[in-house]
């Protein structure tokens, strides 16, 4: 199963996740990041973009590639999901924009968007750190439940649930657009190591299906279950429905040897 590893808040898992990521880069510049949107990683890559300037490590050969996009969206609107890497991710850390990569939900070009998507990430060697958020249904990029475990990157419908969810970042539900493009749940599995991170009691439910309940598409994320190597960074009220978390606690605490994260 995944490692699972409760912080008392966000800012010390945003902390922990962070080092991590700044030591990986420093022991390989050509590191290919997976990155995720949503409001859950925003520290980390703040974090990190300041411990980037600070050391004045070469990142220019690092690549990146997100994991969805809204179908659509213009990329100069703010919202899209082209503009949140673009001002959260390869502006602050100093990346070659030319290697950040963010699946193109342009409706001229969707039939072969997910192909396309495919080929990219092969071509780069495949993924080495994915960081994952998670919807409060359990979706891993917009891999909505009932997506397949084996999926690729695909346009898929958003859940009335997901478009609720993120009509925060818009004026209405109206103008929250209803298809997007991800890498499917068999592409996000390949990554070398998946860092999956949830805060908050709205998640909680989320968590604990995809952590300690069985296999399913229905919880896209309990996909983790079957990754050689997952970390799951949670807070502590994210961790309340849990039957486990003592002993995560306690096992984390007691981690014979410290590996990073
Ligand atoms: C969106 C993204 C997901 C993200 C989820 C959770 O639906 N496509 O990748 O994990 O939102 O967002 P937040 O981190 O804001 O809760």
């Amino acid at each position: 199963m995944a490692e699972i590893i409760i912080k008392s808040n966000e800012n010390e898992a945003a902390e922990l996740v962070a080092d991590f990521f700044f030591k990986q880069i420093e022991t390989n510049p050509k590191l290919v990041l997976g990155l995720a949107t949503g409001s859950t990683p925003l520290k980390v890559y703040e974090l990190l973009a300041e411990k980037i300037k600070r050391s004045n490590i070469d990142v220019k050969s690092l690549q990146g590639f997100s994991l969805d996009e809204y179908v659509g969206i213009d990329f100069a609107h703010p919202e899209s999901y082209h503009s949140i890497i673009d001002n959260h991710v390869t502006k602050p850390m100093g990346l070659d924009p030319a290697k950040v990569n963010v699946p193109n939900g342009n409706y001229e070009t969707i039939i072969s968007a997910g192909p396309d998507y495919e080929k990219a990430i092969a071509a780069a060697g495949g993924i080495d750190i994915q960081i994952l958020g998670i919807g409060t249904d359990g979706h891993i990029g917009f891999n909505e439940p009932g997506s397949s475990l084996a999926s690729r990157t695909r346009i898929k419908t958003l859940t009335e649930q997901t478009r609720i969810d993120n009509s925060r970042f818009f004026n209405s539900l109206d103008e929250v657009p209803t298809h997007c493009i991800t890498q499917g749940i068999g592409t996000i599995m390949q990554a070398k190591h998946l860092i999956l991170m949830a805060f908050g009691e709205s998640k909680a439910e989320a968590i604990a299906q995809s952590v300690e309940g069985g296999i399913s598409s229905f919880w896209p994320a309990s996909a983790l279950q079957m990754h050689p190597r997952a970390t799951v960074v949670i807070d502590e009220a994210c961790s309340s429905k849990l039957k486990n978390a003592q002993y995560y606690k306690w096992a984390f605490e007691h981690k014979p040897t410290w590996q990073g994260l």
